[in-house]
């Protein structure tokens, strides 16, 4: 087995937490590369619901964790998080020395930002994530190994008591989030070449989405890092060749948190049937998602950025509860259809799906075996995707999975 990487192929919430967490036993090592903790993973086993923010999804699979340098570490969320889990967890766990941190500073840019975009407001979940990765570029953010040195002395520090952070919550900050990482930092990057060397291999698992990526997503709707495979090796300092292979991950409708255009969305009965079937509420803030049809012009792009020839499709169930089926396959604008999603991102706010209504996937009942509706859809998908659909997952508990 080599190494693979989930991607999410859609504007984040696909079921990566679920689906990392299934595949976890087949690797030695489970590895995110991007974000912070404004993801917000699930893993549903039996009655019991986790929601992982940083820790890895393999976490209940009792694998070695791993955070890489490309991620934006809020110790005090880890910790809570840390907390609701065993403490064998935390002895699995090696966060990356590199990775920036997100101060209480950040949180309270973020909101305050938000507030002076006003209209404009892009709807982030508030965690600091822009925040810290803007201070990242500045070359101003604390690192999880400058919480190991004299915190005070850090260019950082000084920096922030000039911005007018007060100096005394910012040290009680500074020894909180020491206490928490002392004993877990180290070098994400070599260990990942020695688990290769010894013979493993990795997961990765990324955060958000595709088209929530900061370069390739729908800018300036966007989150402040790259969701895409092409950030897992640059992230968690790795030669592009331990990169794996992608596996990507959709939702068979499409969902979307925050603002930001989103050409398939629906508000009717419809989307309301699917937000109470399919649960769809953030998992980190709550909020109801925004629900559509299947966007087959925006995973076309996903899966071309991410070079994906296989996927994973979730919540097939969700589908069984509602009469109809809807998948876009152009966009109309100014008169012509066009297939080319990166030629229409400077006006997808003004584009009209074109629909089609192939099958109607009402009535599936999911066992062991893909009912007929189901082979349907995966056949659909195959040939409008060109990718070979590998699994499909069809509840939120870890075993309402069919590989195919
Ligand atoms: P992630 O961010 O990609 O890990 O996805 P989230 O965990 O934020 O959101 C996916 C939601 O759908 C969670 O509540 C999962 O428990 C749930 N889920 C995942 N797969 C399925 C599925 O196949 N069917 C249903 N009904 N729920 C699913
Ligand atoms: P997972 O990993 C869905 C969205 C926010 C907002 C935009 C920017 O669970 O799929 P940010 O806080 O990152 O600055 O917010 O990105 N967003 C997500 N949407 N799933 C996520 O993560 C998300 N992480 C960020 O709603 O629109
Ligand atoms: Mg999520």
């Amino acid at each position: 087995m080599g190494n693979l990487a989930v991607v999410g192929l859609q504007w984040g919430d696909e079921g990566k937490g679920k689906l990392v967490d299934y595949l976890a036993g087949q690797f030695d090592a489970v590895a995110r590369f991007n974000g912070g903790s404004n993801a917000g993973h699930t893993v549903v086993i039996g009655e019991k619901k986790h929601t992982f923010h940083l820790v890895p999804s393999g976490a209940l699979k009792g694998k070695e964790l791993l955070i890489g340098a490309g991620v934006a570490l809020d110790p005090i969320i880890l910790q809570e998080e840390l907390f609701l889990l065993p403490d064998r967890v935390r002895e699995k766990l090696l966060i990356d020395g590199r990775c920036s941190l997100v101060s209480p500073f950040d949180k309270e840019l973020d909101i305050v930002l938000e507030k002076m975009r006003g209209d404009s407001a892009i709807g982030t979940t508030r965690r600091g994530i822009g925040p810290a990765y803007a201070m990242r570029a500045l070359r101003l953010a604390l690192r999880a190994s400058d919480l190991l040195v004299e915190p005070n002395s850090s260019a950082p520090s000084q920096f922030y008591s000039q911005l007018g952070v007060d100096p005394k919550g910012f040290a009680a900050w500074v020894e909180e989030s020491k206490r928490v990482v002392t004993g877990l930092v180290g070098d994400v990057g070599s260990r990942i070449v020695d688990i290769g060397r010894a013979g493993g291999s990795i997961l990765f698992e990324a955060s958000q989405g595709t088209l929530l990526d900061l370069l390739h997503g729908t800018y300036p709707f966007v989150t402040s890092s790259h969701t895409i495979v092409s950030y897992v090796p640059a992230s968690l300092g790795i030669p592009p060749s331990e990169a794996g292979e992608p596996l990507g991950v959709m939702k068979c409708y499409t969902t979307r948190v925050g603002s930001g255009p989103f050409p398939t969305e629906i508000q009717d009965l419809t989307s309301d049937k699917i937000r109470s079937v399919g649960n769809e509420y953030g998992a980190t803030t709550g909020r109801p998602r925004r629900v559509g049809w299947l966007d087959l012009v925006a995973l076309r792009y996903a899966i071309t950025l991410n070079g994906v020839k296989n996927i994973a499709v979730s919540k097939l169930d969700v589908l069984s509860e509602v009469k109809e089926f809807r998948a876009c396959i152009a966009y109309r604008h100014m008169g012509s259809e066009t297939r080319d999603f990166q030629r229409s991102l400077g006006h997808l706010h003004e584009v009209e799906p074109v629909y089609e209504s192939p099958f109607s996937m009402q009535g599936a009942k999911y066992d062991e075996e893909l009912p007929a509706q189901a082979k349907k859809l995966v056949e659909y998908l195959e040939v409008a995707l060109g990718v070979r659909v590998s699994l499909i997952s069809h509840g939120e508990e870890r075993s309402r999975t069919i590989e195919l």
